[in-house]
């Protein structure tokens, strides 16, 4: 299965950190959402969306 993470990790890159290890286990492609560039969701099988918590919402 085909595994892409959308992230934003702002404030100490906590989120990139859990994702990291998370990929060092199981491959996935760990997408930043504020880099300029091209992905093809639809390529994906299993899309997640990752973020620090800020005042009980997602970043
Ligand atoms: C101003 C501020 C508000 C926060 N609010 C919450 C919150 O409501 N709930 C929570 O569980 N964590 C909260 N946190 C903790 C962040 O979600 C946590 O540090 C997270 O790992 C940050 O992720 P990032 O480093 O990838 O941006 C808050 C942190 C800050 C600085």
């Amino acid at each position: 299965m085909k595994t892409a993470v959308c992230y934003y990790s702002r404030h100490h890159g906590n989120t990139l950190q859990v994702l990291q290890a998370m990929a060092r286990a199981d491959a996935m492609d760990l997408i930043d959402v504020t880099a300029r560039q091209m992905v093809r969701l639809e390529d994906y099988d299993c899309i997640g969306f990752a973020s620090g918590v800020y005042f009980g919402k997602f970043h």
